[in-house]
C-alpha cells in the first residue's frame, strides 16, 4: 500500500503541489490525468525523492515512513519509476543494470524474462542508449518485472506509442500485474486505460488532486477535456 499524505513540492520560490493525497492499495493500478504542467510528473519525482525538491508531507509503503530518505534508499524500500523521458546510461549494458537492480535472479531468469519483453537484443547494449521510443518503453517494463517492487510510478509509459505498440505494452502491463504492487500510470489518453483494469482515476490540475473516480472519470475526460475542471 502506497500511501500519501499532504504532499507539497516547491522548486526555488515556486510551489508545484499543494497538498496531494493518494492511497494505492497493493493490486491497484490508479491513473493519473490532468493537463500539461499541472504537476503529474512532479509528483512521482517527488515520491521517488529528487532531491532539487523542497518538499513536505508523509509518504508511507505500508507502515514505513520514506519521506525523508533519499532517493536510493527509497529504491531499496520498494519503489521503482518509470520515466516520462528514460535516461540513456552509457557505459552500462542493460544486462549490468538489471543485475544490480535484482541481484538474486539467475541468468537464466532474465534471460527469460527479456524474451517476454522481447528486449532480449537489447541486453548486451547501453540501457536505453539509442533505443526507439518504444523499445525504451518495453526496456522500463523489463526493469519493473526484474524489481518486483512495491510501488511503481509510470510516467506516460504509453507517449511516442503507436496504436499496436499502445496494446502490446498494456498487455505486458497486464500480464505482469502483481498483487503485492501498487501501481499509478500517468497518461493523457484513454487509449491506453481502455485495456487496463483501472481501480481509481486521480485529475491533477495545478498541484492538487482536484477529482478522484471510477473509470467513469476517463470518459468525462475524453469527452469534456481538462477545462472543465478548470473553471
Ligand atoms: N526543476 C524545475 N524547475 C522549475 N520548474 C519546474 C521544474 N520541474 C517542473 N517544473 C514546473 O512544474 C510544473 C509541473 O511540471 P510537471 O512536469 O510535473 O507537469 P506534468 O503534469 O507532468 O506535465 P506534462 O503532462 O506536460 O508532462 C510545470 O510548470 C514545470 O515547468
Ligand atoms: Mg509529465
Amino acid at each position: 500500500m502506497l500511501s500519501v499524505q499532504n504532499l507539497k513540492v516547491s522548486i526555488g520560490e515556486v510551489q508545484i503541489l499543494k497538498g496531494i493525497d493518494m492511497e494505492v492499495p497493493s493490486g491497484e493500478l490508479h491513473a493519473i490525468m490532468g493537463p500539461n504542467g499541472s504537476g503529474k510528473s512532479t509528483f512521482c519525482h517527488a515520491v521517488m525523492g529528487n532531491p532539487d525538491y523542497e518538499q513536505s508531507g508523509s509518504i508511507q509503503i505500508g507502515d514505513t515512513d520514506i519521506s525523508k530518505l533519499p532517493q536510493y534508499e527509497r529504491s531499496s524500500a520498494g519503489i521503482f519509476q518509470s520515466f516520462q523521458y528514460p535516461v540513456g546510461l552509457p557505459g552500462v549494458t542493460l544486462n549490468e543494470y538489471v543485475n544490480e537492480i535484482n541481484p538474486g535472479l539467475s541468468n537464466d531468469e532474465i534471460l527469460e524474462l527479456s524474451r517476454k519483453f522481447n528486449v532480449e537484443q537489447f541486453l548486451s547494449r547501453d540501457v536505453n542508449v539509442d533505443l526507439s521510443g518504444g523499445e525504451k518503453k518495453r526496456s522500463e517494463l523489463f526493469q519493473l518485472a526484474i524489481k518486483k517492487p512495491k510501488v511503481a510510478l509510470l510516467d506516460e509509459i504509453d507517449s511516442g506509442l503507436d496504436i499496436d505498440a499502445i496494446k502490446s505494452v498494456s498487455g505486458l502491463i497486464n500480464e505482469n500485474r502483481n498483487e503485492d504492487t501498487s501501481y499509478i500510470l500517468v497518461t493523457h489518453y484513454s487509449r491506453i486505460l481502455k485495456y487496463l483494469n483501472v481501480d481509481q482515476v486521480h485529475i491533477v490540475v495545478q498541484g492538487n488532486v482536484i477529482k478522484s473516480g471510477g473509470e467513469e472519470l476517463i470518459e468525462e475526460v475524453d469527452s469534456n477535456g481538462y477545462t472543465q475542471y478548470q473553471e
